[in-house]
């Protein structure tokens, strides 16, 4: 049996194509190629995108404002603007140390911005006022647009003069309620500030604005014979500055590590003005504190970001990805360690997802295709593998694939043919972000306005990564959809739980369970998302009490007013 599926797998892919993957396909539909290769069924469909395509780029990335970001972004995704907003729980009151605006701070903001950097327009403001989960908002009366980093300076300056509250905004694609005011705090977008500074060749070093989109900055590398270290499903749409502020994992986390070893320099401004240089293009410098590491992750609440150095790695050209299903969790966890030993420094993503994760992007995602039509399976697994010599590379991975399958790791799978087909499978998985939104508007319309998603961002030892999904579904019944799905090469797991509404009894069920479990096994509650205001008093779950303390003796060295976007990253008892 194994041999004869192992034959009919080898023969479900074709050659690999020459070039990288181009992920994004435009935004209208299109029907891309089959994806079943010979010895696979055929099946056919849709891909759509929610971002926009690489605009032609060069110099000044985006001329939009992140306004007009969000309001494309709404609009195009799954039209949320209709549901009502329910936070889960959270019960933060407005610091009093805090002024309010008047007209004077107005007066200096337009004086020093021009009138068109200084938004009071009410659309505008409540879509920045809205998390992308349309679960946090705010009631900021103000956003400001600076347009280089003497500006961001002189608001900071100001702010902290007059004990004015802000929150720095970048795409505002957060997922963890740190990106949107809580109260009323002045919104910093750095949308405006998008200028590619430099790019050296040699040492593949780039210097840009916080406010470049990561998307943007991808294509013009692209050009140059460069990539980004990181890839995300919200890349048309966050920007490298909240990318750092969040040290933001992503997709090809597992082949070029974490933002604190990519990036080089940072520029900041601090909470009282203070430009601090660290813009360094070295990858070696031991001179004293490596200060730039501190905001890297930060969340906006040490400083904000208005220059990035980032280390970008050569473009390799040939990509091979596959799509495979295997039977349960351990043949997917001994699958990565294989593909480790066996494809080494060559993969560039290892990702998965559980049935429930698929059957939820195929039940309610436009033109998507089941890729094993005749069968279903327990779990489905992405790897990308990335090098610089198409025909090795190509053989090598088929090569380890056949190996798996005869070994019973793998039970099908296919490899992407061509750059539409790798679209299809990458689609898949970017678009379980969406999928759990569109799935209320699937169901009635009560669900539509009262559907909800309880997102959990765990670093878990990959040997009890599933276990948590496994416990949390009979914990929850028929009350609640449980689906895992996420990076499992680099031990994170996206534990989402999908009910008809947000409800405290259902949360209560929820948390603290999840944090203390979490705890137990030595993980960590945000693997890659963040605090933000959603877990900023459940650090401790993570953190021991002494580190805690010296964060929040940090953060008063800093910012010893606290205007750098309260209520997020520590507990608020902490800071007063
Ligand atoms: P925002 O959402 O605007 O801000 C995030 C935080 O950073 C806030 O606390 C904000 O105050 C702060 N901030 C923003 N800009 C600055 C700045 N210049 N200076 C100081 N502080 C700033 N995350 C991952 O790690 N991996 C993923 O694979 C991933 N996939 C995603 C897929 C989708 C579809 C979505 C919607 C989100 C995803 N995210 C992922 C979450 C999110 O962290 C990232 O999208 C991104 O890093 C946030 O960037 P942003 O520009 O949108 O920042
Ligand atoms: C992802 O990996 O898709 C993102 O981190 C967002 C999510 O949690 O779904
Ligand atoms: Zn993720």
């Amino acid at each position: 049996m194994a041999r004869r599926r192992a034959s009919q797998f080898l023969a479900g892919y074709c050659c690999s194509q020459s070039h990288s993957l181009v992920r994004r396909p435009p935004l209208c539909s299109q029907e891309p190629a089959s994806i079943s290769a010979p010895g696979l069924p055929h099946t056919h469909g849709k891909a759509t995108s929610m971002f926009k395509p690489p605009s032609k780029l060069y110099r000044k990335l985006n001329s939009q404002t992140s306004c007009d970001i969000m309001q494309v972004h709404y609009s195009r995704t799954y039209g949320i603007h209709q549901r009502s907003f329910t936070s889960a729980a959270i019960n933060i009151q407005r610091s009093p140390s805090f002024s309010k605006l008047n007209s004077d701070d107005i007066g200096y903001f337009k004086s020093m911005l021009g009138d068109k950097n200084v938004v009071q327009d009410e659309d505008r403001l409540s879509a920045a006022n809205v998390d992308w989960m349309r679960k946090y908002k705010g009631s900021s009366q103000l956003l400001l647009l600076p347009r280089n980093t003497e500006e961001v300076s002189k608001i900071l300056h100001h702010c902290n003069s007059r004990h004015l509250a802000i929150v720095p905004q970048g795409g505002n694609t957060g997922l963890v309620g740190g990106s949107v005011p809580v109260y009323d705090e002045v919104i910093i977008s750095l949308a405006s500030m998008d200028q590619i500074i430099s790019l050296d060749k040699v040492n593949g070093i780039l210097i840009c604005e916080a406010g470049c989109i990561l998307e943007n900055l991808n294509s013009f590398l692209a050009n140059e014979g460069f990539i980004m270290p990181l890839d995300l499903g919200a890349k048309g749409s966050c920007q490298i500055g909240g990318n750092v502020s969040t040290n933001a994992g992503g997709l090809h986390f597992i082949r070029y590590g974490s933002l604190h070893g990519n990036i080089l320099g940072l520029e900041v401004v601090l909470a009282d003005g203070t430009v601090l240089d660290m813009l360094g293009t070295l990858r070696k410098d031991n001179t004293g504190y490596d200060l730039k590491h501190l905001f890297i992750g930060s969340e906006g609440s040490l400083g904000i970001v208005t220059k990035v150095s980032i280390l970008t790695p050569p473009k390799l050209l040939s990509t091979n990805l596959a799509l495979l299903a295997c039977k349960d969790f351990l043949s997917c966890q001994k699958l990565l360690l294989e593909a480790k030993r066996e494809l080494g420094e060559a993969i560039s993503a290892f990702e998965f997802m559980d049935s429930d994760a698929m059957d939820m992007v195929l039940a309610h995602m436009d033109g998507a295709r089941n890729p094993f039509p005749s069968s279903s399976y327990n779990f489905y697994v992405l790897i990308e593998t990335t090098g610089s010599d198409e025909s090795y590379d190509k053989a090598k991975l088929e090569a380890f694939l056949l190996r798996s399958m005869e070994g019973g790791l793998i039970s099908d799978g296919a490899i992407a043919q061509d750059i539409n087909q790798a679209s299809s499978f990458w689609q898949i998985r970017e678009k379980l972000m969406f999928r759990k939104a569109m799935c209320w508007q699937g169901m009635s319309e009560a669900t539509v306005k009262a559907g909800a998603v309880y997102k959990y961002d765990l670093s878990l030892p990959v040997e009890k990564l599933y276990d948590i999904v496994e416990e949390m579904r009979p914990r929850l019944g028929e009350k609640a959809k449980v689906v895992g799905y996420g990076h499992l090469g680099d031990g994170n797991l996206h534990l989402n739980i999908i009910t008809k509404q947000y409800d405290n009894n259902i949360l209560a069920q929820i948390e603290p369970f999840v944090y203390e479990w979490t705890s137990t096994h030595r993980g960590s509650i945000s693997a890659e998302h963040g605090l933000g205001l959603m877990k900023a008093d459940k650090i401790h779950y993570s953190k021991s009490p002494e580190t805690v303390q010296l964060m929040a003796s940090i953060k008063k060295l800093l910012d010893p007013s606290g205007i750098l976007n309260p209520y997020k990253v520590l507990p608020q008892s902490m800071l007063q």
